[in-house]
C-alpha cells in the first residue's frame, strides 16, 4: 500500500515533502504551496485521509513513516526536504529515526519531539473511541477553537470556515487510527540530534498546543545549523493561518540545502 501524493511545481529536482496535520489533508499547504511555485513539492496524505488508505494492525507513525519510505521510494525520491506539521511533524520524526538518509533538510512546524503525558493520551484514546461512535467526525469539532490563534478568530473567518467544514469532514477512522497513533508514540529527541542536515523548526506564538520550549528543545537538539521562528498573529495552524511568512521560512530552509 502507498499513501497519496500530491506533485506541484517542477517535476524534477530536489522536492520539498509536505506532511499535514490531524485530522486534515494535503489540502492544509495549498496557500503554501502556492507560494513555491518554483520548487518541486509533494504534498502526502496521512494514512486514513484524503485519498491514503488505512493500514491494517496495530496504529503506529512508525508504520506512517514506513509507508511514507515505500511511497517516495515509488516515486524515485532518495532525498528530499521533508517538513512537517504537528502530526506531520510526529511522523517525519519517526521517519528520521527510521530513515535519516532520506533527508536533505527538516522542517518541524508547530510540532513537539516529547511524547505526551497520560492525560493526553486518554483524552486521545477517548478522541479515538468517540469518532468511532455515536459523534463520527463531531468528535474532532470542538478543535476549532484550540488549534486557530485568536488573531485568525478575530480576523480571518475565511480560515475559520475553511477549517470548520474540513473538521465537519474529517474521516472518522482515519480520526481513531490518527489519534491511536499519536498517543503511541515515543520521545524522538534523540532521532534529531542524529540527524545533520540543515534544520527549521517554526511555531506560531499564539499556539497553545506546541509550546515554545518544546521548539528551542526542537532547535537544540537539531544542532547549529537550525532557523528558529516565531509567527506573530499564528496558532497551531501556522500554514493556513499565516502561509506567506511559513512558504517563506520553507523557502529559506530549501535554498539553505541547495547551498550546501
Ligand atoms: C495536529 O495538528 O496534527 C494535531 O493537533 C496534533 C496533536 O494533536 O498533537
Amino acid at each position: 500500500m502507498t499513501l497519496g501524493m500530491h506533485r506541484f511545481g517542477p517535476v524534477s529536482g530536489l522536492p520539498v515533502v509536505l506532511l499535514h496535520g490531524f485530522p486534515l489533508d494535503f489540502r492544509m499547504w495549498e496557500a503554501v504551496i502556492a507560494e513555491l511555485p518554483e520548487v518541486p513539492v509533494i504534498a502526502v496524505d496521512a494514512p486514513g485521509f484524503g485519498i491514503s488508505p488505512l493500514p491494517e494492525g496495530e496504529p503506529s507513525l512508525s508504520v506512517y513513516a514506513d509507508l511514507l519510505a515505500e511511497s517516495l521510494a515509488e516515486e524515485n525520491v532518495s532525498s528530499a526536504v521533508i517538513v512537517g506539521l504537528s502530526m506531520g511533524g510526529y511522523a517525519a520524526m519517526a521517519l528520521a529515526e527510521s530513515r535519516p538518509e532520506l533527508f536533505a533538510g527538516i522542517g518541524l512546524l508547530d510540532t513537539k519531539a516529547g511524547a505526551d503525558p497520560e492525560a493526553a493520551k486518554q483524552n486521545r484514546l477517548a478522541v479515538a473511541d468517540a469518532a468511532e461512535g455515536e459523534d463520527g467526525s463531531g468528535a474532532v469539532a470542538p478543535m476549532i477553537d484550540a488549534v486557530l490563534g485568536a488573531t485568525t478568530h478575530a480576523e480571518r473567518p475565511e480560515v475559520v470556515e475553511v477549517l470548520r467544514t474540513w473538521l465537519a469532514e474529517a474521516p472518522p477512522a482515519g480520526i481513531a487510527w490518527g489519534q491511536r497513533a499519536m498517543a503511541a508514540r515515543p520521545d524522538r529527541h534523540a532521532a534529531l540530534e542524529k540527524l545533520d542536515v540543515p534544520g527549521l523548526v517554526l511555531r506560531g506564538d499564539e499556539d497553545d498546543m506546541s509550546p515554545a520550549d518544546a521548539a528551542q528543545q526542537m532547535a537544540d537538539a537539531l544542532g547549529d545549523d537550525t532557523e528558529l521562528v516565531t509567527i506573530a498573529g499564528a496558532g497551531h495552524m501556522t500554514a493556513m493561518e499565516t502561509p506567506d511568512p511559513v512558504a517563506l521560512a520553507i523557502r529559506r530552509l530549501y535554498e539553505r540545502v541547495r547551498a550546501g
